[in-house]
């Protein structure tokens, strides 16, 4: 990976959004208030108009890697503020230090569990999409447990995506990508817009993210689906990894 320490932490600050200080934290037996996001924690809402300095609606992207994605979205829609939420330190700095290249105003980022983000910090009805772009798969049945995306993940996404609002997801884990749309699919919060399969070379088929550039260099299918928020009520189904 190139270095990604051009700017200094100072430069790159805003950028990059910093938890509240942990008040009242119970934190667990290993020291860590990541590993559950169950930890008893006062939830302090982000206030999305003070963040970003204006009312423009808010997307979120979970597991950002390097911030192609929202590097180029940034750019190419002004009017939408962009956060990444990132668990990788070296990511997020590599990711930001993209942003502070063009000195992008509307995307900033947080380095922790998207989970825990998401459920303390988000507030209901409060973003208009978010998006999950090749995942890590965790191969491994005992490991599965692990995946970003789990049926607590879709329930905490339609709580804080809003009416008409958009959950995107692609991967080249034909087989994650059947997990996540079955998940998706029994809630009735969400209703499906679209769900496809694609090969092709980089230059035919394009791609969003790094991880998307290097699955097109190989060959490999990406499956990509989009579901809108609806009315319905949010419900959680059973997990596919217990
Ligand atoms: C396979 S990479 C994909 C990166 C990028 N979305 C892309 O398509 O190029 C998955 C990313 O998700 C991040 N990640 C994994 N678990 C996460 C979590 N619980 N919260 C936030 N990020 C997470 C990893 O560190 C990694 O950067």
């Amino acid at each position: 990976m190139r270095k990604s320490s051009r700017f200094k932490p100072d430069e790159l600050a805003a950028y990059q959004w910093q938890m509240p200080a942990r008040r009242n934290a119970r934190i667990n037996d290993q020291g860590s208030d990541h590993a559950n996001p169950t930890t008893e924690l006062p939830v302090e809402p982000i206030d999305w108009a003070k963040l970003f300095g204006n009312a423009n609606p808010v997307e979120i992207e979970v597991g950002m890697g390097k911030g192609l994605f929202l590097l180029n979205s940034a750019i190419a829609r002004a009017d939408t503020n962009f956060f990444g939420i990132e668990i990788v330190r070296k990511y997020q700095l590599y990711a930001t230090n993209r942003f502070a290249v063009r000195q992008l105003p509307n995307v900033k980022t947080v380095c922790t569990d998207a989970g825990w983000v998401l459920s303390r910090f988000v507030l209901p009805a409060s973003v208009n999409a978010v998006h999950v772009y090749f995942p890590d798969p965790w191969w491994k049945a005992r490991h599965k447990k692990r995946r970003v995306f789990s049926p607590q993940f879709a329930a905490q996404s339609a709580r804080i995506i809003r009416e008409g609002g958009r959950l995107l997801i692609a991967t080249d884990v034909e087989e994650y990508f059947g997990v996540m749309t079955g998940i998706v699919r029994a809630m009735p919060a969400f209703r499906e817009l679209r769900a496809e399969t694609s090969t092709g070379t980089v230059e035919e088929a394009g791609y969003q993210t790094n991880f998307e550039r290097k699955a097109r260099q190989n060959g490999t299918p990406v499956w990509r689906a989009e579901f809108e928020r609806t009315a319905g009520p949010i419900t959680e189904v059973a997990d596919p990894a217990a």
